[in-house]
């Protein structure tokens, strides 16, 4: 359906013209319960504010419309049922199946998925706990300290995100993540790291990602090379670098039977664990099927935490903390699937994202957390949106009418303000902002939290208000500015305000949150997909560089390609390569 030629489209573009004569400062001024007209609480834990936003009740009345005209509710109820709305794909899409803390089943196509799902958890958790209480030894009969995920995109992202946001929930073992496949981002990884101890999980829902295999062949060389023998067997070379790489690290090994004993078993076997969908490929691979934990086609790979693709999660807080999360995301869940529309989180983000992106042009947007720890958090957020949205065409194929997916950008405040700030403050693009913070602090110290908190809401109502020439005209001279100078100076003091933002508030960065955090995102995404009428869970954009690089990486290490088999360009830089 096209959303463009709805009434309440035309009737939005006229409330568009409207806001030219209008600012959030005046609206703030006359509409005293404006605060409490346009915020939403979850409960005591989790609110969100939008009344920081260029709307005014009849403009979120018309979006509100919008969404009744469009497919959105439809859709969202097709969506939990297990019905196969990725249609490139042909697939179910159902993380949120993954989350269902409830009784109720699930089916696709007739069948409950729920068994699996609850089956998959028990086999995370056993595993975990082993882990984590040294009962599972490394090859040597040492318990195991460090855990290496290698996976890239859906099989990174979201571990690696969550693993630094609950820092202060991590048990004994370290999480690292592998994800480019630059030798040295595995190099560095690996170099402070003892083999003995270490665990690699391969994560990739296809197991055919190129960056994904050759990382995982490196590590597993590294590991077969410099791995101590265990106590009371011949030495292979008790040192690091003594013992020859064997041919299987070369050539890939064959399966290994046993896993998952404590007996002198393959190294591999004690080291190496994957979560995948493709059985076949983890064993080509040499990683035993007991050693798999599998998922589902119905989980797309940016919305793949909750599946096993969580376990570097769930080893690093522990089954407890990651079931918390999946809580967490249940909550959101809850509320998307039963909240009215109008009081209705995911629903109203998406609204608005549709609103700037649509009737304002805005060509980006930020996410702001005021949490060091959510540092990853925008990264994550940059696949979740973009992968998802940014598409051409419409669920039907046929073009798009309207322009799509934002650019997506955040870093921690305060960092971001004294980086990229001035551009969303005075810049001629505007760019609206998502804040998140936290009521508390896992580690308040020297009362800083509140000087965080302050600069949250500094920037918030900055961005809002603005200072008019009149404001900065009386700052200059209070500071006692000559006139002439005063003039010259004005114009770059003054700030237009009325640039948009939502804060969301919670109270403390919790497993909880997270989740609710996450799902809040993944369910704006799908609002704004729906409206958009584009299909949120295929990425064939990613392919064709993909599909090149496979032409080019035997042009830069093998014979020379045909001269003009590609553009000029590209064939100087490969000359450049070669020659270097
Ligand atoms: O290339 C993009 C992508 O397909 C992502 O959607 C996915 O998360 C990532 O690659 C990794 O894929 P896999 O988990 O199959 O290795």
């Amino acid at each position: 359906m096209d959303l463009t030629r709805t009434p309440a489209w035309t009737a939005l573009k006229t409330e568009r013209k409207a806001w030219n004569a209008l600012h959030l400062r005046d609206l703030f001024k006359k509409d005293k319960q404006r605060f409490e007209r346009f915020s939403l609480a979850l409960d005591d834990e989790f609110l969100l504010d939008y009344s920081k936003n260029l709307i005014r009740p009849q403009t979120l009345r018309l979006l509100l419309k919008l969404a009744k005209e469009s497919a959105l509710v439809p859709l969202r109820d097709a969506m939990f049922a297990g019905e196969r709305i990725n249609l490139t794909e042909g697939r179910a899409v159902l993380h949120t199946a993954l989350r269902n803390r409830s009784e109720r089943p699930v089916e696709v196509d007739g069948r409950d998925v729920m068994p699996d799902v609850r089956e998959m958890l028990a086999r995370m958790r056993a595993f975990a706990d082993r882990v984590r209480t040294g009962k599972w030894k490394g090859y040597s009969g040492k318990p195991i300290t460090d855990v290496v995920n290698i996976g890239i995109g859906g099989s990174d992202l979201g571990p690696a995100m969550a693993c630094l946001a609950l820092k202060p929930y991590g048990g004994n073992l370290r999480a690292h993540f592998v994800s480019n496949v630059d030798p040295s981002h595995l190099y560095d990884t690996l170099e402070d790291l003892d083999p003995a101890t270490t665990l690699f999980i391969v994560a990739s829902k296809t197991f055919t990602t190129q960056e994904t295999l050759l990382n995982a062949q490196a590590a597993r060389a590294w590991l077969l090379s410099n791995l101590p023998s265990p106590p009371g067997t011949s030495p292979k070379g008790a040192g690091r670098d003594e013992v020859a790489v064997p041919s299987e690290a070369r050539d890939g090994p064959k399966v290994h039977r046993r896993a998952g004993d404590e007996g002198a078993t393959h190294p591999v076997a004690k080291h190496f664990v994957a979560v995948s969908t493709n059985e076949a490929a983890v064993r080509a691979f040499g990683i035993d099927p007991a050693n798999m934990f599998g998922f589902w086609d119905w989980v797309g790979g940016r919305y793949s935490l909750w599946s096993a693709i969580g376990l570097p999660i769930a080893l690093y807080i522990g089954m407890d903390a990651f079931e918390e999360m999946l809580e967490g995301a249940f909550d959101l869940d809850e509320h998307f699937r039963t909240a009215p529309l109008e009081a209705n989180m995911p629903v109203l983000l998406g609204l608005l994202g549709l609103w700037y992106n649509n009737f304002w042009d805005s060509q980006a947007y930020a996410v702001l957390p005021y949490e060091q720890r959510l540092a990853r958090f925008p990264a994550y957020l940059q696949q979740l949106d973009m992968e998802s949205s940014g598409k051409g065409v419409q669920r039907d194929g046929k073009p798009v009418k309207a322009s799509t997916g934002p650019i997506v950008f955040g870093e921690p405040g305060s960092n971001g303000q004294h980086a990229f700030y001035q551009l969303i403050h005075q810049g001629a693009k505007l760019i609206p902002c998502d804040f998140l913070a936290g009521r508390e602090s896992h580690n308040d110290v020297n009362g800083q939290h509140a000087v965080l908190l302050s600069n949250f809401l500094a920037q918030t109502e900055a961005l809002m208000r603005g200072k008019t020439a009149v404001e900065a005209e009386a700052e200059l001279v209070r500071a006692g500015m000559a006139r002439r100078e005063l003039k010259a100076l004005l114009p770059h003091k003054v700030f237009p305000g009325n640039r948009p933002s939502n804060s969301i508030l919670y109270r403390k960065l919790t497993p909880r949150t997270l989740g609710r955090l996450i799902a809040l995102y993944e369910h704006k995404v799908f609002v704004q997909a729906a409206l958009w009428n584009i299909n949120a869970y295929d990425q064939w954009g990613v392919e064709l560089g993909k599909q090149l690089a496979q032409v080019l990486l035997p042009e830069l290490t093998g014979a020379p390609a045909k001269v003009g088999s590609h553009d000029a360009s590209t064939e100087g830089l490969i000359a450049r390569l070669r020659a270097a």
